[in-house]
């Protein structure tokens, strides 16, 4: 049986390899997926088309920024210094391999969505400065905690919740036929993320941690990031390529599997001191 630590590290080798997973971990990975969107959004409401996606989008939206869980109040008001080294090395898989996932998706766009796409992804990149770059913005803040910076060592450390994570991404980019599914949660994290990137930015400032650019930077360009998201949403709808059916199912994953690894992260912070 394999675990998603294990899915994670194929993921990585197929960007290098393509066609090099095993088939009994793909066989692991459709196993999971399927699992996963029927439990997601096997009950749910289908949107109609496009302006119906985007309706029941910012509804979804609203209602979970009215109603922070528990944990992004913990980490906005209580999470002490040696907690938050936890929650930052649990999202260190992340934030150090930061939008590198996203390039494959790119030929699979009709040209005039990857204009926002490239447009994203040239902000996720530093705008060319690789000191903006999103990923040493980690590690500035890395650097900052006095913890380590190296990929390996956080593979090593993380919980499961942080690669299943990932591995939607290496999912949605690499083998879901609709790249529907990747734009929908992609636009729902956009959209999302000004608003509960906001406890991260308070517990800096409470915590007086000065590399807080990771958080701030996201909180700030994110706004701009979802409204790229909406534009790739509507060239897909104009060239055909849009499925709302498909991109609400990438919404529903995305959010499940975003807040299980952040609830996890803070979970495993509560009692434990980062290395
Ligand atoms: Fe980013
Ligand atoms: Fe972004």
């Amino acid at each position: 049986m394999f675990t998603h630590k294990d899915l994670f590290l194929a993921n990585r080798s197929e960007l290098s390899v393509p066609n090099s997973m095993p088939d009994d971990m793909r066989q692991f990975e459709l196993a999971w997926i399927d699992r996963s969107i029927h439990k997601t959004s096997g009950e749910s409401e289908m949107p109609s088309d496009l302006a119906n996606f985007r309706t029941m989008l910012a509804n979804l939206i609203d209602a979970d920024a009215a109603d922070e869980p528990e944990t992004a109040s913990f980490v906005a008001t209580d999470i002490n210094l040696d907690q938050f080294r936890t929650l930052v090395q649990e999202f260190a898989v992340d934030g150090l391999t930061e939008a590198q996932i996203f390039w494959p998706v790119m030929p699979r766009l009709s040209l005039a969505a990857q204009m926002p796409m490239m447009r994203m992804m040239i902000d996720e990149f530093g705008s060319g400065n690789p000191v903006r770059a999103h990923t040493n913005l980690y590690i500035n803040l890395l650097k900052e905690l006095d913890m380590r910076t190296d990929l390996q060592y956080y593979i090593d450390v993380s919980g499961d919740a942080i690669f299943e994570f990932a591995n939607m991404y290496y999912w949605m980019v690499l083998r879901a036929r609709d790249t529907s599914f990747f734009v929908g949660a992609l636009t729902y994290f956009e959209t999302m993320i000004p608003t509960f990137f906001d406890c991260y930015v308070k517990a800096c400032e409470r915590l007086g941690v000065q590399e807080h650019a990771y958080y701030s930077e996201h909180v700030h360009i994110d706004e701009f990031h979802a409204a790229e998201g909406h534009r790739i949403l509507r060239a897909m709808d104009k060239d055909g390529d849009f499925s709302p059916d498909n991109a609400w199912r990438g919404v529903l994953l995305g959010r499940h599997l975003t807040m299980s690894a952040f609830d996890a992260a803070v979970d495993k912070s509560r009692d434990a001191i980062a290395a």
